[in-house]
């Protein structure tokens, strides 16, 4: 997410877009005008302390949550007042920094369903369709679903239920879940936190591998080796504002950033 995008004004647009975004929690002014965009193709990595607003922003991003102000563009479209599952639809997927609790469908069950995001009223009020869904669920669905549990090394255990897995595993889970379906843009909030050393590494070649092919992925971590490893850009929040942003090294190497972020 950088602040302009002169480079690409006359070609595409870029995948994701925002404009002044702000939230306020009672009196907790958390963003304050967030402005800036996303490269296509690109690993751009969102840091800032904790409590800056990292997570709000991208709740906001997925539909989760709405901003008071500000405006947020898909591939060029507003999709401000859409709904989640609508912006999932049009290829925006997100893993949650704290894993939620999951239903007693199988593992292999949630991610069939990832395969089909629903309509705007939701899973749980439509049980006759997750139903339909999981039963009807053609040969080639099926085996785009095995290959996201062979992905994210859960394919063992594909027949417990969900509820069962440790916090680890209800991560990978999600993950799995947002590469069921083909996707534009991923956001992950703090995904490997939290995750084996063995774990994470070999994640790291799954999101090379995914921005090779094409995928864009924003990405919130604290671990500034795996920022450093991972991120072409690299975005810095800090007092409701996008403080600093561009290419890894340059944020990285900010003495502002350093002092603000780094240096705490
Ligand atoms: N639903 C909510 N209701 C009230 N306050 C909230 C809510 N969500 C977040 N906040 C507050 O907004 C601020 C930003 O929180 P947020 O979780 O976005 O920070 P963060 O940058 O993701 O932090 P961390 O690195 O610790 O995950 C914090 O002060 C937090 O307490
Ligand atoms: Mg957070």
């Amino acid at each position: 997410m950088r602040e302009v995008d002169i480079s690409r004004a006359s070609s595409a647009p870029p995948v994701l877009e925002v404009r002044g975004l702000r939230k306020r929690f009672k009196g907790n002014q958390v963003l304050r005008g967030v402005t800036g965009c996303v490269t296509r193709g690109a690993a751009t990595a969102l840091i800032g302390s904790n409590g800056a607003g990292k997570s709000t922003l991208l709740n906001i991003i997925s539909g989760l949550l709405s901003s008071d102000e500000g405006t947020i563009l898909l591939n060029g479209r507003d999709i401000t007042g859409r709904s989640g599952f609508s912006r999932a639809r049009d290829g925006m997927g997100r893993t949650f920094q704290h894993p939620r609790a999951f239903t007693s469908l199988t593992v292999r069950e949630a991610v069939l369903m990832a395969r089909t995001p629903p309509g705007d009223e939701g899973i749980g009020s439509n049980l006759a369709r997750a139903l339909g869904v999981l039963r009807k669920a053609p040969e080639l669905d099926r085996q785009r679903v095995q290959e996201c549990l062979e992905i994210c090394r859960l394919d063992h255990l594909s027949d417990v239920t969900a509820d069962r897995l440790s916090y680890g595993e209800r991560k990978l889970l999600m993950f799995a879940q947002v590469l069921a379906f083909d996707r534009d843009l991923i956001c992950l909030d703090e995904l490997c936190a939290g995750l084996e050393a063995n774990v994470v590494e070999y994640l790291m070649g799954v999101f090379s591998e995914l921005v090779r092919n094409g995928t864009t992925i924003l990405f919130v971590e604290h671990n500034l080796e795996l920022v450093r490893e991972l991120a072409d850009e690299i975005v810095f929040l800090h007092e409701g504002t996008i403080y600093r942003s561009g290419s890894a090294g340059s944020v990285l190497e900010d003495s502002e950033v350093i002092s603000l972020y780094l240096g705490e």
